[in-house]
């Protein structure tokens, strides 16, 4: 096996501090979740739901997640089969509470509790560094949300709201992003919080198609 050392992400800290700042923003501006059950009124029924705490914790070897086709899928409050079941249904639908997808390991989307920020239909963008220790939370937020190479979350996923929920897959109507089929799989399959496992002949010339094209690399 190849060592993969030379290819992996240093933080920048000053593109950290920015999407940290952006994350503060909107804990002061968006609308608050309610962990207490007390306070506003007006989303006393939203506060008797459990709230979805997302932490660095959260996130782990993407492979241990349920593949839906070509992204996974699971549920942090527990209810994996509802999130299953929606991920397969052939006309969409609303994710339930807790769902949390992934397609590469270093961006997730992980849907909160109804009306806790409706223009993104729940949903908050995740943006994580992974390595053998586990995941780190760079970047989080709603529609805000800049990843670190600069593009906005919500701009691309947004378009695919009507049946699908914001879920872009291949054919939903959201901008593409510069990465293949196989080259998603690559980089499932060498995310490094899972056991190494030997990659196929494609995914190995589709990584190096990726350090080869000066994009930043997504999974380190
Ligand atoms: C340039 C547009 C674009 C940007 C920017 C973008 N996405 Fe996506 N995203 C897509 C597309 C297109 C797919 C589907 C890829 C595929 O399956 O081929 C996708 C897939 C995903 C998925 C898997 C579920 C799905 O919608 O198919 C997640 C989770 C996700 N993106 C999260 C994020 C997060 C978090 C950010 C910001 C940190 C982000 N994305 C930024 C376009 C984008």
């Amino acid at each position: 096996m190849s060592e993969r050392t030379g290819t992996t992400r240093r933080i920048d800290f000053a593109q950290l501090g920015g999407v940290a700042a952006l994350a503060l923003l909107a804990a002061c501006s968006g609308p608050t979740p309610s962990t207490s059950g007390a306070g506003n009124a007006s989303t006393a029924n939203v506060a008797s739901a459990p709230a979805v705490v997302v932490t660095d914790g959260t996130f782990r070897c993407i492979r241990d997640l349920t593949p839906v086709r070509n992204f996974f899928v699971g549920n942090v409050l527990g209810n994996v089969d509802a999130t299953v079941a929606v991920a397969q249904s052939p006309i969409g639908g609303t994710y339930p509470p807790g769902s949390l997808l992934q397609v590469i390991p270093t961006t997730a989307m992980v849907k909160h509790q109804p009306g806790h920020n409706p223009p993104t239909n729940d949903w908050e963008f995740i943006e994580l560094e992974v390595n053998a220790q586990g995941a780190k939370i760079l970047g989080r937020g709603f529609e805000e949300l800049n990843m670190r190479s600069g593009p906005n979350c919500f701009a691309c996923h947004e378009p695919a709201k009507a049946a699908w929920d914001m879920v872009c897959e291949g054919d939903h109507g959201c901008p593409p992003i510069p990465l293949s089929p196989v080259t998603l799989l690559a980089l499932q399959n060498t995310d490094p919080q899972c056991p190494t496992i030997e990659l196929p002949q494609d995914q190995h010339d589709a990584l190096a198609a990726l350090a080869a094209s000066g994009a930043p690399p997504p999974a380190r």
